[in-house]
């Protein structure tokens, strides 16, 4: 076991764990933040996607040995209150079907409009790619994608 200093939300958390512990296993046992998503386990879905330093990261396949004093921010920190433009045009487009992708989602397109406040059509579906949904509400995250990129 190590300890760890890690700045997750604009708080200073200390952890012990394996050097090889994935930040998610982290953020969700011990941390207990439960917004973030365990799905594949190997980088292929994107739904453990949380935001280091602000960009866009897969938390399932990042050692907290390697995380450093980078800043972590997990769903649970996107807004202070569930007011984060995309968090809103989500709830306008009632995009979610049984919501275990969407934190990924949700974070993955919180990155993009950072990089690319106004993303084409196109950009978006190259930034989404790889965020799985097996509900199939890529539209639906394409049209709010849209919606709050124009707020
Ligand atoms: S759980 Fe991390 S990418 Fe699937
Ligand atoms: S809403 Fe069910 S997996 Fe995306």
């Amino acid at each position: 076991m190590e300890k760890y200093r890690l700045s997750v939300n604009g708080n200073t958390q200390e952890v012990s764990a394996p050097e090889d512990m994935p930040l998610l296993w982290v953020i969700r046992d011990l941390l207990s933040l439960k917004g973030t998503k365990f799905g594949c386990g190997q980088a292929l879905c994107g739904a453990c996607t949380v935001h280091v330093d602000g960009v866009a990261t897969r938390s399932c396949s990042l050692p907290v040995s390697a995380v450093g004093d980078r800043k972590i921010t997990t769903i649970e920190g996107l807004s202070a209150d569930g007011n984060h433009p995309l968090q809103k045009a989500w709830q306008k487009h009632v995009v979610p079907q049984c919501g275990y992708c969407q934190t990924g989602q949700l974070m993955n397109a919180a990155a993009l409009l950072k990089e690319n406040p106004n993303p084409s059509e196109t950009e978006i579906e190259e930034a989404m790619a790889g965020n799985l949904c097996r509900c199939g509400t890529y539209n639906r995250i394409k049209d709010a994608i849209r919606t709050a990129s124009k707020s």
